[in-house]
């Protein structure tokens, strides 16, 4: 079911959003080769607590840890562990958090280091491909627009969509409908209408867009062993465009 929020409800995903934001913000400068996972995930559990919310992702359907830290060739859904992080290593940090009952979820990767130019070239187009999805967001356009035009952009810069995973509605549950994929065709799909909030998040590979499950039946990594980036922001849909909610 695809849900209309209130503005009371926008008031208060921006307030999550926010945090998810601040969290962030906050985490950047810890990364730094040397760090390990579990003491980036310390200090987001810490942290989003200290604003009087919680972190989404632990124990959601089991999930172990308060955020996901993926590296170089982890997709999505790494857990926290005692690895420690080197120079040239991409890391994506997908943080969701949650206040009064309601949620924000935005992933970012960041370069630890001095990165070579296939893992620049991934994180500069995942990033505008974010944006590129963005400018489709519009009450009236279908999320087949949104898609289709970060699959066109991508494909085009020589990148692969991962399609096993997917964008996603958010409000008071962390996933909600609509599903936003990576792919498509215009003028499919159902249609954005104002206060609809949705969460749109291209996860691009540096070669094949095939992905595997780890053991440890979380951490979502490429099959080939490239490196995947990951840019994510919740927004709310408007008349005319949309608003970010994981933003200042
Ligand atoms: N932002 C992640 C997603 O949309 C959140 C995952 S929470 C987890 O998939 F617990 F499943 F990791
Ligand atoms: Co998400």
């Amino acid at each position: 079911m695809i849900t209309i929020k209130s503005k009371r409800e926008i008031e208060l995903l921006k307030v999550a959003g926010n945090i998810v934001y601040k969290t962030h913000q906050y985490l950047k400068p810890f990364l730094k080769p040397g760090i390990t996972t579990q003491e980036i995930d310390d200090l987001a559990d810490k942290y989003i607590r200290s604003l009087d919310a919680t972190p989404s992702c632990k124990g959601y359907q089991g999930f172990p840890a308060a955020i996901c830290i993926s590296v170089n060739d982890e997709v999505v859904h790494g857990i926290a562990s005692e690895r420690k992080l080197q120079d040239g290593d991409i890391v994506t940090l997908d943080i969701c958090a949650c206040y009064k009952g309601y949620h924000g979820d935005s992933a970012w990767s960041y370069a630890i280091g001095k990165i070579d130019e296939e893992k620049e070239h991934l994180m500069k187009y995942t990033e505008e491909a974010l944006f590129v999805g963005l400018k489709e967001v519009k009450a009236g356009n279908r999320v087949g627009d949104i898609g289709h035009a970060i699959e066109k952009f991508a494909t085009a810069n020589g990148l692969g969509v991962v399609k096993e995973l997917c964008g996603h509605g958010v409000g008071s549950n962390l996933h909600e409908d609509p599903e936003v994929p990576n792919y498509g065709l215009k003028n499919t799909g159902i249609r954005l209408r104002e206060g609809m909030v949705i969460a749109v998040e291209p996860m691009l590979t540096a070669k094949s867009p095939r992905i595997e499950i780890l053991d440890d039946d979380w951490t979502v990594v490429t099959e080939d062993g490239n490196p995947a980036a990951h840019f994510e922001h919740t927004v709310v849909v408007t008349k005319d465009g949309y608003e970010i909610l994981t933003g200042e």
